[in-house]
């Protein structure tokens, strides 16, 4: 006789969670027809540590009782902000302090990454990126083609999943780096797709890439925080991500930058600077000439936004806390758990389009209805009526992501059974 689970076993699991004293930490939206919203879409917008107001407040205080003497007298001197970030966020990403920082917003630190590490050549013109890439990156990447004079017919290569499939094969993708990897001047790959929800082998791909002579970089919006990163080991040239989405920093907040260490001295590559880049020792000569600080401080264009900031130290905080080890675990088990609801219950009336080995995903399934079933954005619309916070991808797609730092088993029940009785009365 098959397993049939039942809300109790998914209250046991909340019971059996390590972890689940967490979600008290977090703002979770109210509800109108229950408590509290079930929310899935950390994959979108971060929930709200409940430490950030009190944080931002004290920012805010020491503003008006210090003024300018806040860059050097505040409880966590602004000048210095950004340092003890790095710290907390290296651990995230895999990295050494020096070589992430936080700073800017993502496209914008696509793009200044772009400045440094996409130096196209005759032979070597091309940016590989995949066919479905979110389209700033996208029009980020046709931008700087066009910036150097190429175009995207003739410098952008895709790869994309076979007709008929959703995500791409890992196999297509190392053949097209085997050969092609001669004309590619920067591979520039997402750690997690955002439409599918499939990880990548960052690792691998930056060995291959590598190994044909390309730059490597990623965009890590949909795996930082969600998944564990080692990028120093792996070896990219750098990658971005954002903060709103997984590390719950709040909407806009600042994003971050990799830079491998093996770049942190390299005084010669092209940048575009400012004078928060400039050696600390002699910022406020006001010199004219700019000296990179070493690592990636040294791609910082302007001073940082403190208000932006503060919401991220609670969130970091939060992470180190629980361990991102802690957390994959639970993700694993959380997603595995969603997974086979639906399958065992919905598999007639949904396509879960993410991969199904855990290690190719994060905590994000995406679905879609099966052919025939009826219109999803019709269901999508009636689950948001009972307060199922999750997101839709045009055309067809339902991403729900539960998030192990506020996501428990009772909400992936909850959702199973909303989403089941959005079906039945579709
Ligand atoms: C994969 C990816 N790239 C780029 C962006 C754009 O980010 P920003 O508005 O911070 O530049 C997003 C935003 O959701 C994203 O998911």
């Amino acid at each position: 006789m098959s397993y049939q689970p039942t809300r109790e076993h998914a209250l046991n699991r909340d019971r059996a969670d390590t972890l689940a004293s967490f979600r008290s930490r977090f703002h979770l939206p109210p509800g109108r027809t229950r408590p509290t919203a079930i929310y899935l879409a950390g994959n979108s917008l971060g929930l709200q540590p409940t430490t950030v107001r009190a944080l931002v407040d004290e920012e805010l205080d020491d503003w008006a009782r210090h003024g300018v003497a806040g860059h050097l007298d505040s409880r966590r001197p602004w000048l210095p902000y950004h340092e003890p970030l790095a710290q907390d966020t290296a651990l995230l990403v895999g990295a050494r302090p020096d070589e992430v920082v936080n700073m800017n917003t993502l496209t914008v630190n696509l793009h200044l990454m772009m400045v440094s590490f996409f130096r196209p050549t005759l032979e070597r013109p091309c940016i590989l990126i995949e066919a479905g890439a979110f389209p700033s990156d996208r029009y980020a990447v046709a931008s700087q083609l066009a910036f150097h004079g190429l175009n995207v017919r003739d410098a952008l290569l895709e790869v994309a999943p076979r007709p008929g499939e959703h995500c791409i094969r890992a196999d297509d993708l190392y053949a097209l780096l085997e050969r092609e990897g001669h004309q590619i001047a920067l591979v520039l790959l997402p750690g997690v797709q955002y439409r599918t929800g499939q990880a990548f082998d960052l690792a691998r791909i930056t060995k291959i890439a590598r190994a044909k002579g390309c730059r490597v970089g990623f965009d890590l919006a949909h795996s930082i925080g969600n998944l564990p990163h080692a990028l120093h080991d792996w070896g990219p040239d750098f990658a971005c991500w954002c903060s709103y989405k997984f590390l719950n920093a709040g909407p806009g907040a600042i994003g971050g930058c990799f830079v491998h260490e093996r770049h942190a001295h390299a005084a010669g590559l092209p940048r575009f600077a400012g004078w928060w880049g400039h050696d600390k020792a002699t910022r406020f000569l006001m010199g004219p000439n700019f000296k990179a600080l070493p690592g990636a401080e040294g791609w910082q264009i302007s001073n940082p936004p403190i208000l932006s900031m503060a919401p991220l130290i609670a969130s970091l905080a939060l992470f180190r806390e629980a361990g991102m080890q802690r957390l994959r675990e639970k993700s694993i088990a959380l997603t595995g758990f969603l997974e086979f609801l639906l399958e065992n219950r919905l598999s007639n009336v949904i396509e879960i389009v993410s991969p199904h080995h855990p290690a190719e995903r994060g905590c994000q399934l995406s679905l879609r209805l099966r052919a025939g079933v009826g219109r999803g954005k019709a269901v999508f619309d009636e689950i948001s009526r009972h307060d199922v916070v999750c997101d839709w991808r045009e055309p067809d797609v339902i991403r729900a992501a539960p998030v192990p730092l506020y996501n428990s088993f009772e909400d992936v029940w909850d959702f199973v059974e909303i989403l089941g009785a959005a079906l039945a009365t579709r």
